[in-house]
């Protein structure tokens, strides 16, 4: 069974889809096969896309997340991915109080699996500029890196 992981921020329309390309693109660049999807702790924007500028920055990098749709977690997501992973602090401290205590997933908070970015958030591009979303996207592939790199040795997340 490929491992699965699941991208977890606030909207699920900037942070956690840009999240869910750069992990399916790394994880294809390197030829290793995981299950990857992404979900927001709100609900405002269920069924759509991600936003516009999310989607110009990862195309250009040529990667198109424009057919993903937003999704609110549930508590059953801690059962169905092997890992759940918080784009910030504040969704972290959602997460762990909805986690159920026999679920099987793991929780982790994004940047703690960058060396020296340990503790630190995924700063939410949203009610920024658009230059924030090159930004964003640069710091999640490079995380994303790092974090394949993690499955690959079989550590622990
Ligand atoms: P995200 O950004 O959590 O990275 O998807 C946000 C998008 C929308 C909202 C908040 C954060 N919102 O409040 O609508």
């Amino acid at each position: 069974m490929p491992q699965s992981i699941l991208f977890v921020c606030l909207g699920n329309i900037c942070r956690s889809p840009m999240a869910e390309g750069a992990m399916r693109e790394v994880s294809r660049r390197r030829g290793v096969e995981i299950v990857v999807d992404s979900a927001g702790t709100g609900g405002w924007h269920v069924g759509d896309p991600p936003d516009r500028r999310a989607r110009a920055a990862a195309l250009a990098s040529g990667v198109d997340i424009s057919g993903q749709k937003a999704r609110q977690i549930t508590a059953q997501d801690f059962d169905r991915f092997d890992q759940v992973v918080a784009m910030d602090r504040s969704v972290f401290g959602d997460l762990d109080a909805l986690r159920p205590d026999a679920a099987s997933g793991a929780l982790s908070l994004f940047l703690d699996h960058v060396a020296g970015r340990e503790g630190q958030d995924v700063a939410d591009p949203y009610y920024g500029e658009e230059a924030g979303f090159a930004a964003s996207w640069a710091e999640i592939m490079s995380g994303a890196e790092a974090l394949l790199e993690r499955l690959e040795r079989g550590s622990a997340l």
